[in-house]
């Protein structure tokens, strides 16, 4: 999302006359793009901001905005505690990048935007195979631990038809990838429905594939399900956030269903759409969790079989309700029990990525593998990577291709009939 919120930025930019540099010596402004999910991810954006300081008492003329979650999250008080950081705003305020005059803006944009689904902006991609496209705003759900709605404000769709002709004109572009995006996609509501906004998106020539992230278990309908298999270019993975396997620590989230719940849909998912890849985030150590509803995480983990999954320390978060909850779990039992789900994990997914050695995958090739530059890398509808001991295969192209070798983060293969 936060890359995505990049491209928009520099698209608006761009339109005003200005280039992107990778110099931050050359820039007359620079912006970051800030992420609050952990306090890791902030921690790190207040390192960076310090370095720059160097640069800009070098050069008093240059402009260093805040944007994205930590924006909106700290708003006036940043530019309180960060003397040499000059604006800042929120993730919902990315347009009035086109309004202001950078050189003599001191300010913060930070207003709620109900509007943010109807006006698109320019977006700048940086890859021209595959592309991000934003299908809705926010979220509404207030999981307990999550920074989210109050960064990014209530939930809000785009139009089908401006999605539609985003899709078309990429397509036109030569694009073959589409990654919709959204905090919450399957809870899109507009003029049609998700389903139906696949099925139509399914049917524009030119696009191979349509990738959505990030679902949320208590929406995934039955409707979608049959989206999922009987669209030809919606590729057969999901990314399904459980967070935890214990009843009682899921309703402590306030996710809104039960492990029962999850396992009924992987159930319904695996026996419709075979072969699909389900991947999931999981949350150590939210406050409250017992050994006993660890455990039920690990059990879950290994019922269900994920093909990978983004697991993480519980993380305070400011205006969250598990904040201030009591029996927060001690930082060294965090840690413990996220190694733990790691390496279990880890000994699932080379087990599932095995089972692929000796089948034939259809691959989407993105181009040379950056680690050999003999062979040529792309990704399994499943969004495995595979690396193809055939180094001449054109960028965009799809190819067949038979599994020789599952490792953990990738796959190795050669093309079949070449
Ligand atoms: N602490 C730890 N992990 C979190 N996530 C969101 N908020 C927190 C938090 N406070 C994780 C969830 C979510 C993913 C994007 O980040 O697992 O699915
Ligand atoms: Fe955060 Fe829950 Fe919304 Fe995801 S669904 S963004 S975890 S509040």
């Amino acid at each position: 999302m936060n890359v995505h919120d990049s491209e928009k930025m520099v698209g608006v930019l761009k339109k005003d006359g200005y280039s992107q540099t990778d110099n931050l010596r050359e820039a007359d402004l620079i912006i970051f793009n800030t992420c609050s999910i952990r306090q890791k991810a902030e921690q790190k954006f207040y390192s960076e901001l310090g370095r720059i300081k160097a640069i800009k008492n070098e050069r008093p003329g240059l402009r260093i905005a805040v944007a994205g979650c930590i924006a909106q999250q700290e708003g006036k008080a940043l530019l309180k505690k960060v003397p040499h950081v000059d604006f800042v705003f929120g993730p919902q305020n990315i347009h009035m990048l086109k309004d202001i005059d950078i050189h003599v803006s001191t300010n913060v944009f930070l207003e709620e935007n109900p509007a943010i689904a109807e006006h698109d902006l320019p977006v700048n991609r940086e890859d021209d195979l595959r592309a991000w496209v934003t299908i809705m705003y926010g979220c509404n759900n207030f999981c307990s631990y999550c920074v989210v709605p109050y960064t990014r404000g209530r939930e809000k769709s785009r139009p089908s038809q401006n999605i539609y002709g985003e899709v078309n004109g990429l397509a036109k572009r030569g694009y073959k990838e589409i990654c919709l995006l959204g905090q919450n996609v399957n809870s899109y509501k507009s003029n049609i429905s998700f389903s139906n906004l696949l099925r139509q998106l399914d049917r524009i020539g030119g696009i191979e594939r349509i990738r959505f992230v990030t679902s949320h278990p208590k929406d995934l309908s039955p409707e979608l399900i049959m989206a999922v298999k009987e669209s030809v270019k919606v590729c057969e993975h999901i990314h399904l956030p459980l967070q935890s396997g214990s009843d009682s620590i899921l309703h402590g989230m306030n996710r809104g269903y039960t492990y029962n719940d999850y396992i009924g849909k992987v159930f319904t998912l695996r026996e419709k759409v075979p072969d699909i890849s389900i991947t999931s985030d999981i949350i150590a150590g939210f406050p409250g969790e017992t050994e006993v509803d660890y455990l039920d995480t690990i059990r879950a983990l290994k019922e269900i079989e994920f093909d990978g999954i983004f697991a993480f320390k519980y993380s305070q978060r400011p205006f969250t309700k598990a904040a201030g909850m009591q029996q927060q779990v001690e930082e060294h039992v965090k840690s413990e029990r996220l190694d733990e789900i790691l390496k279990l994990q880890d000994e699932i997914t080379i087990r599932k990525n095995r089972a692929l050695e000796n089948t034939v995958q259809e691959i989407l090739v993105e181009g040379l593998s950056e680690t050999d530059k003999t062979k040529s890398s792309g990704r399994t509808r499943s969004n495995k990577i595979v690396n193809i001991t055939e180094p001449n295969i054109a960028r965009g192209t799809v190819v067949d291709v038979m599994i020789t070798k599952a490792r953990k983060h990738s796959l190795e293969g050669r093309p079949v009939g070449l």
